[in-house]
């Protein structure tokens, strides 16, 4: 790359590299244009911004009664605005989805499940957690939705990998794995510290407050004085817990003291999973709503008001008139209907969106072909006895593993119940796309036989039943989320951000928190707010 040498130059380079946001920003920065203000906070439009300027409410109809859609009718319903949802499903929430006893769902390869679990148990197979800065949670609040925490991470949770050294296959709890990544990590570099190696970097003083940070981070041995080797070792801590608990009396336990050699720790590949919960969006504490993410769903349709949503109608075509909106439907027994209006939301997915035939210009078709449908899937396995808390004194969290399965979740509700409900795998890529392909019967077989290297032959034994979601096979969706390739690269991301003509876009994937439900919030809110201004622009 060559050096720019001119102004002009070098905000044609930052322009071209990191795109229009980039180059405004940056020519804000050198006091050429005003720089990138944070978005302004939410203000939901009002009935006072029709009554005291004499307008009059528009109407709206919504495309989808996932969380956007349903957001984007709760919003412009407070201020009087004639709201219609159509939703292809008969349910509210869309990805939002709680499966529970005589949930019956049929596929997009014909395959057809009805869910047999027991009352109060329950699989969510699309969102699971909530991040506490996510405005979910405001609207949780707003609805009087009861949440509780969600179990994201678990000390007694496992870690499991295969082909991977000498520790290949064995479960190892979260605290063996943190205690001895984070003890061997400490003393390598408390070695290196101190024997001078960052001296180029420390000062005397600097390297002290180092060693002391990471005898207490590491659970390391201190200094020995003329033995640089047998200086600040990590032998093994009680952080990896105990073969016989402390207890009565005299009994002071027995910790499981001796750690895994360091060359079969780094050969595990365990130390990967534990950055996970560093993640600003995965970072415990997170929460879910009581009994079942759908209850979002529930309590928006409930605030919109249930006569405003028609399910069971699949939208058939969408056509801008210039003076509104046509939308053609699947009324019942499939007869089409025609809803007319000034404005359209459409939420649909768009990797569905654009097989509907609409009026929608070029450059939106070629929008809503960009962005890339990921696979994911999950399997809820109903347990008559919670033998994860029982036996293995796990409450709630995640086992992660390097098997097709990738994940396997301990509910977080129903604690000491008599029966439970494990997710058996959640997983993405290539393994969602392997179970995908599967019958429901062998979803459940090969999950079953991966979990059963972790947890043993109870794991097919106390099973009683089960229900999987692949989410790219499931209708109406077509996948779990999407990726955009690039959100510069032909403007495409930046198109679907602005109406055509009188049909706007929103959903998570109009947002920088995609597979988030507050993406989905966040996109009605930023189209709400786009709307309205319309409106009273008129
Ligand atoms: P959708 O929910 O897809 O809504 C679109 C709606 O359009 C649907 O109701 C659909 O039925 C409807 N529709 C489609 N076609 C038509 C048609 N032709 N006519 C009429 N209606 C139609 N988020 C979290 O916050 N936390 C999590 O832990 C989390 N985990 C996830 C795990 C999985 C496996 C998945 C799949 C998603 C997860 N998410 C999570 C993401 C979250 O589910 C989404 O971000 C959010 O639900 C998207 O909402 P939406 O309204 O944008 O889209
Ligand atoms: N946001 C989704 C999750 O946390 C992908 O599982």
């Amino acid at each position: 790359m060559t050096i720019p040498t001119t102004r002009r130059q070098f905000l044609q380079a930052v322009g071209v590299s990191g795109g229009a946001g980039v180059l405004y920003g940056t020519m804000g920065a050198l006091g050429l244009a005003p720089a990138a203000q944070a978005a302004p906070p939410f203000r939901a439009p009002d009935r006072s911004d029709f009554t005291l300027t004499g307008r009059s409410a528009r109407s709206v109809v919504v495309l989808g009664a996932g969380i956007a859609g349903l957001a984007t009718a709760y919003e412009l319903g407070k201020a009087g605005y004639r709201v219609q949802i159509l939703e292809a499903r008969t349910r509210p929430g869309g990805r939002n989805w709680t499966v529970r006893a005589g949930t019956t769902e049929t596929d997009l390869d014909g395959q057809t499940q009805r869910a047999r679990f027991n009352g109060g148990q329950y699989l969510n197979a699309g969102p699971a957690r909530i991040a506490q800065h996510m405005v979910t949670l405001d609207y949780c609040r707003e609805l009087g939705v009861p949440i509780e925490i969600f179990g994201n991470q678990n000390a007694d949770a496992y870690y499991v990998n295969e082909n991977a050294g000498a520790l290949s296959g064995q479960p190892i709890r979260h605290r063996e794995a943190k205690a001895d990544v984070y003890g061997y990590v400490s003393e390598l570099l408390a070695k290196a510290t101190d024997q001078g190696a960052l001296d180029g970097h420390l000062t005397g003083e600097d390297k002290e407050r180092l060693l002391e940070f990471l005898r207490g981070f590491g659970a390391i041995g201190g200094r020995v004085a003329g033995d640089p080797a047998a200086s600040w070792k990590y032998t093994g801590t009680n952080r990896r817990g105990y073969e016989v608990e402390p207890g009565a009396g005299f009994e002071a336990g027995t910790p499981k003291l001796t750690p895994y050699p360091l060359e079969d720790v780094l050969a595990s590949g365990v130390g990967r999973y534990i950055s996970f919960e560093f993640g600003y969006d995965q970072a415990m504490l997170m929460f879910q709503p009581v009994g079942g993410m759908d209850r979002i769903a529930y309590a928006l349709e409930e605030a919109v008001g249930r006569r405003f949503v028609t399910y069971g109608a699949e939208v058939r075509s969408i056509s801008n008139t210039g003076s509104g909106v046509t939308v053609v439907y699947d009324g019942p027994g499939g007869r089409p209907r025609t809803v007319t209006a000034d404005f359209c939301v459409c939420t649909i997915p768009p990797q569905v969106l654009a097989k509907i035939p609409s009026n929608l210009t070029q450059p939106v078709r070629d929008a809503l072909a960009f962005p890339v449908p990921n696979a994911t899937g999950k399997i809820g396995l109903q347990y008559r006895r919670r033998w994860w808390e029982q036996d293995e004194n796990i409450y709630s969290g995640i086992t992660n593993t390097n098997l097709d399965l990738a994940t396997i979740w301990y509910p977080s509700y129903g604690y000491h119940g008599t029966k439970g409900l494990v997710v058996g795998y959640y997983n993405f890529g290539a393994n969602a796309q392997s179970y995908a392909a599967l019958t429901h019967a062998e979803r459940e077989a090969r999950a079953v036989a991966q979990g059963v290297k972790i947890h043993g032959e109870k794991y097919r034994t106390e099973l009683e039943t089960s229900f999987s979601v692949a989410w790219e096979r499931t209708r109406y969706s077509e996948g779990g989320w999407v990726s955009w390739p690039s959100r510069t690269s032909g403007g495409h991301y930046g198109r679907l951000l602005e109406p055509d003509d009188r049909v706007y876009f929103a959903g998570d994937h109009l947002s920088h928190y995609i597979a988030w439900q507050a993406g989905a919030f966040e996109s009605a809110r930023k189209v709400v707010t786009d709307l309205h201004a319309r409106v009273m622009s008129c």
